[in-house]
């Protein structure tokens, strides 16, 4: 768990003034030192919406992309550090028919084409994480160019989930710690079992496979845990998305469809997470601490 660090300077955006009359509004009233470093969402509803038009479900997904560039300009302008999109998961892969997938393929391959210029203007560095691999080669080389593309900016991080599933995740960081393990002997020139036996095999285990890192093999290493995650139309699930990373995660699901989701819907899930009291596992801000004091003995405990 990495909480928010206390070395940040908290400073009003200076491109506050390129966001809209409503948004700023609203920005003008949030807290700077209650803004999450990271928000993560998950874009659904693209279907429904296309459905309630009685349009085809390609063109909810097309509508759907064209409003990921507004919210992503309106995080930049606010000085996000972090914005995490789930934009395709390795379910939606797997289940969805193909015509679909191909669609979606389609339709990411040129939102980065037609993008990489605002995303430039922006300040805004492109990421991924997922079994990218995987993916169409045409599409990965798309993926691969806009990255390059945007590699300097120091901006927001806008970071696709493309392929993406959060046990795949901690599946390919658990190899890659025993990937390690081996390379390590190898490097040592004895066996992985001689290197183990050598420290006790349990210490020699806990010592290569802890909380940071199994956290340092995930996708997401260099990046804060989000703080945030959003998850539009209505459904309260986490569908498979960085699971490890949101455990202390605040959770705003709104009704609105992904279509109709826009930079002030973004401010609005931001301004809701700044009235949350995060605690981290302990007792919070608003807690009476003098309670402890007051807690009862062992032996007031026992006679009860
Ligand atoms: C869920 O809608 C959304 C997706 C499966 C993918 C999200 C894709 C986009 C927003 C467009 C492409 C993104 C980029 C970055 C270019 P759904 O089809 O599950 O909707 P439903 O639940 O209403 O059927």
């Amino acid at each position: 768990m990495r909480e928010p660090s206390s070395s940040r300077v908290y400073q009003r955006s200076n491109r506050a003034n390129e966001l809209t009359p409503e948004e700023r509004a609203l920005y003008d009233t949030f807290d700077l030192e209650r803004m999450p470093q990271h928000v993560a969402i998950i874009m659904d509803g693209n279907g429904r919406w296309a459905g309630k038009r009685a349009l085809k479900r390609f063109l909810g997904h097309q509508q759907g992309a064209e409003c990921v560039q507004f919210v992503v300009e309106t995080a930049s302008r606010i000085d996000l550090p972090w914005l995490t999109l789930y934009a395709f998961s390795l379910e939606n892969n797997l289940r969805r028919p193909k015509n679909e997938v191909n669609f979606l393929m389609k339709l990411l391959k040129s939102y980065l084409i037609s993008n990489v210029k605002r995303m430039n203007d922006n300040n805004i560095r492109m990421a991924y994480i997922g079994r990218t691999h995987e993916l169409p080669q045409e599409v990965q080389d798309t993926m691969q160019w806009a990255a390059e593309q945007t590699a300097k900016n120091t901006g927001t991080t806008l970071t696709l989930a493309l392929n993406y599933g959060a046990r795949s995740e901690i599946v390919d960081a658990s190899r890659k710690l025993v990937h390690n393990m081996i390379a390590e002997a190898h490097r040592r020139g004895i066996s992985v079992e001689d290197m183990l036996a050598a420290e006790g095999v349990d210490d020699a285990i806990r010592a290569r496979i802890d909380e940071p890192q199994l956290n340092a093999a995930l996708y997401t290493a260099n990046m804060p845990d989000p703080d945030l995650v959003v998850r539009t139309s209505g459904e309260q699930r986490i569908s498979n998305f960085l699971l490890w990373q949101i455990a202390y995660a605040e959770i705003f699901v709104t009704d609105r469809l992904w279509p109709d989701f826009g930079g002030i819907h973004l401010l609005e899930a931001i301004a809701e997470y700044q009235q949350r009291e995060r605690r981290f596992g302990g007792l919070g801000e608003s807690s009476d601490e003098a309670l402890a004091d007051t807690l009862p003995s062992e032996a007031e405990l026992a006679r009860r």
